[in-house]
């Protein structure tokens, strides 16, 4: 069905990618000739209309038009939920690096040591040296780092504090002081209006970490996939937040419960979304993000969907809910 797409071993991963003018209008917004025109004020210089957009370029470029992020607050986008496989890293690491494109200056957090949200975005997570969030929460005198000192650029827009196989040695020893569930909330709060994202992909687990990602989120976005297991694993976790309404008065996140890998071929995805709609219909995001497999070869090149296959089903849901949780709270 794809058989126009290019072969993989031409694909650069999304923090080596050059623009082509059609995906820079697809970014824009703009016609062809403005976009070109643009960039080549931009460049100082005639370029062949041929020629690709590097990262730098489309820096300057934003930087020139204006044409950035809207006139939005800046915000921190929690993915969470208990289970595992239901979308949380996949959709966090898709909409950070769509975000990013758009111009939007992007902080991606990786609280799983699974990493595949860093993974996602180019970085192994075999190195156990690599520091990680655990470094800023944990470890004392020279051994507690700054949060700036583990931010590593992936492109001009999108920068993450990567997680390792160390972090999960961070449960261990968070877990005696219950208090120290604030403490994520206190390290983002002092480089938050660096950024006009912070977008963190917890781990499938009620751990201590977990919770102090839930009461930092402006946004917390419950990714459920479309199957009996994951609705009625989102009870459990309404009942955490129900308790931590009650342990933390400040706690008062704007929920958005997100449905994925759904399958219009499936009775049981159809099921699963008509209960989703009638149970937590307040909550439920405008987009229903489908199940393609074209997400997943996107990820094993640590590649953006929509530029991996701008067609693609999963392109046009990653868009969407892109730009939806963008324009949440816009005037
Ligand atoms: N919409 C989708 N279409 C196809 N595959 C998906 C989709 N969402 C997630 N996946 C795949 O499902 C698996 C689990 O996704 P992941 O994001 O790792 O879940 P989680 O972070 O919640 O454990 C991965 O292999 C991922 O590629
Ligand atoms: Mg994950």
């Amino acid at each position: 069905m794809n058989d126009k797409k290019k072969p993989k071993s031409k694909l650069k991963a999304f923090r080596d990618h050059s623009f082509s003018p059609n995906q820079l209008v697809d970014l824009t917004g703009l016609s062809r000739s403005s976009v070109w025109r643009k960039v080549q004020a931009v460049r100082q210089g005639a370029v062949s209309s041929k020629s690709e957009v590097s990262w730098n370029d489309l820096a300057e470029f934003y930087k020139a038009s204006g044409q950035k992020k809207r006139d939005s607050e800046n915000k921190i986008l929690v993915f969470a939920n208990l289970k595992g496989g239901v979308g949380k890293s996949s959709l966090s690491s898709q909409v950070a690096m769509r975000a990013s494109a758009l111009g939007y200056k992007t902080l991606l957090i990786d609280l799983d040591p699974q990493a595949h949200a860093s993974l996602a975005v180019g970085f192994s997570n075999l190195d156990e040296d690599v520091p990680t969030i655990m470094d800023c929460l944990i470890g004392k005198g020279v051994d507690k780092k700054d949060i700036q000192e583990v931010i590593q650029e992936v492109t001009p827009f999108l920068s993450i504090i990567p997680a390792s196989l160390s972090l999960n040695f961070l449960e261990i020893k968070l877990q005696p002081d219950h208090r120290r569930a604030e403490r994520l909330r206190s390290i983002l709060s002092p480089i938050r209006d660096e950024w006009d994202l912070i977008i963190l992909d917890t781990n499938p687990s009620a751990s201590t970490v977990n919770i102090s990602a839930y009461l930092a989120a402006d946004q917390l976005l419950l990714v459920c996939a479309t199957d009996y297991l994951s609705v009625t694993g989102l009870r459990q976790l309404f009942e955490i937040l129900k308790d931590l309404q009650h342990d933390f008065k400040d706690f008062a996140p704007d929920i958005k419960v997100v449905p994925n890998l759904f399958d219009v071929r499936e009775a049981m995805a159809q099921t699963s979304l008509g209960t989703l709609r009638q149970s937590y219909g307040e909550y439920l995001s405008h987009t229903v993000v489908r199940k393609n497999v074209d997400l997943k070869e996107a990820q094993s090149l640590s590649q953006a969907v929509w530029l991996y296959n701008r067609k693609s089903p999963a392109s046009e849901d990653i868009v969407s809910l892109t730009d939806e949780l963008l324009a949440d709270g816009e005037a």
